[in-house]
């Protein structure tokens, strides 16, 4: 179908983005079921559970799967340290993706245990330093995304940059994807693929809190924005957030305890400004939490099983590959045509 979707086995050339507190073993196997690159989230999961979770997904699907890694908050060692007690769990389909550049000795463990390995990067620097790295996929990641951001360009630039630089690359695009015809889009554009977080944040089998996901369908582009805030336990990276009270406050409040989430039955309180996005095992001030999400949640409108996400995209992108009359996109990274529902008003959607 493209070359992202025949390197990783996949009948769509999608990714789903591993997302801390979102993406566990239910979501990464349904989107992998569906024929899209359902990725189970490792983020700060012990070496022990990450292996635990991993096995699960493998006993629920046996179609092509990723897990993510996040060095730059783990730390080499620990990364490590999942890789060693994930991998010995993966199918032979499965592949790695990690956000920013893992370390030499992560890469290498990757890629002796036989698995393809995905690099998420924010700048063409980031994009030379991966491919020497052995990336079999690039995934440019635009200053749309949600979530943390590694870099300054909007999706389109990033990938015109790299494309030019490296024309035999396998490339996916990260930002501004929620439709097939976002999707179809991208691949006009020069990509292979893309990466999406923020559609999968209000699907059934996503382990976000019901009100992170409520507030995704209900929000539109400008209802996001890039702060620094939500920096305890991930410093020195901006991120793009959902507004809420703590990002248009005018002063700071104090860094206390305004949450709790259980984990394997224990509990861990989570403090103002902490970088954890509420899960469905959060209680607490939700509202005032990290709520991660993309300017593409305008056009994220449904709660459905993922199965049906993933088949709805298939169908717009199949039929928006029909004859094909869209123009380059303007260069403020607009795209230039999109298919799916959209919310003219948020008053509609509710
Ligand atoms: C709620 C949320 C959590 C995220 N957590 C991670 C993560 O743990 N690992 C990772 O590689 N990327 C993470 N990302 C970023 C994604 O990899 C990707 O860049 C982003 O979702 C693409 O933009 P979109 O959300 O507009 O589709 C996260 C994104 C969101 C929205």
């Amino acid at each position: 179908m493209t070359r992202l979707a025949d390197r990783l086995g996949l009948a769509l050339p999608l990714l789903q983005a591993g997302m801390g507190a979102v993406a566990g073993p239910e979501l990464c196997a349904a989107v992998s079921r569906a024929g899209a690159g359902g990725t189970l989230a490792l983020y700060k999961e012990p070496p022990a559970r990450a292996a635990r979770l991993a096995r699960e997904v493998a006993a629920a699907t046996s179609c092509p799967f990723g897990v993510n890694v996040v060095p730059e908050v783990t730390g080499p060692a620990t990364c490590l340290d999942q890789l060693r007690a994930v991998l010995p769990e993966l199918p032979r389909s499965a592949f790695v993706t990690s956000f920013g550049l893992p370390d030499a000795d992560a890469a290498q463990a990757v890629q002796a245990a036989g698995h393809p390995l995905v690099i998420q990067v924010g700048t063409v620097t980031e994009a030379d330093a991966a491919l020497g790295q052995g990336a079999a996929v690039l995934v440019l990641q635009g200053t749309e995304a949600g979530g943390h951001l590694l870099g300054r360009l909007p999706v389109d630039r990033l990938l015109a940059d790299v494309r030019a630089r490296h024309p035999d690359a396998v490339l996916a695009v990260a930002g501004g994807i929620a439709t097939g015809g976002d999707l179809a889009d991208a691949i006009a554009r020069g990509a292979d693929g893309a990466m999406a977080g923020t559609l999968f944040i209000p699907v059934a089998e996503s382990t976000a809190h019901p009100t992170f996901k409520q507030r995704v369908i209900e929000a539109v582009a400008d209802d996001t924005l890039i702060t620094s805030l939500f920096h305890i336990g991930w410093p020195h990276r901006p991120h793009r957030v959902l507004r809420n009270p703590l990002v248009t406050a005018d002063q700071r409040a104090p860094a206390t305890f305004i949450a709790t989430t259980r984990v394997d039955g224990r509990e861990h309180p989570i403090p103002r400004y902490s970088a954890a996005a509420p899960g469905n095992d959060t209680t607490g001030r939700i509202e005032e939490m990290a709520m991660y999400c993309g300017r593409s949640c305008t056009r994220v409108t449904a709660r459905h099983p993922a199965a049906v996400t993933v088949a709805r995209l298939r169908q717009e992108y199949e039929s928006a590959r029909g004859p094909r009359t869209t123009s380059p996109s303007p260069a403020n990274g607009t795209p230039a045509r999109t298919s799916g529902s959209r919310k003219p008003t948020r008053i509609q959607e509710r």
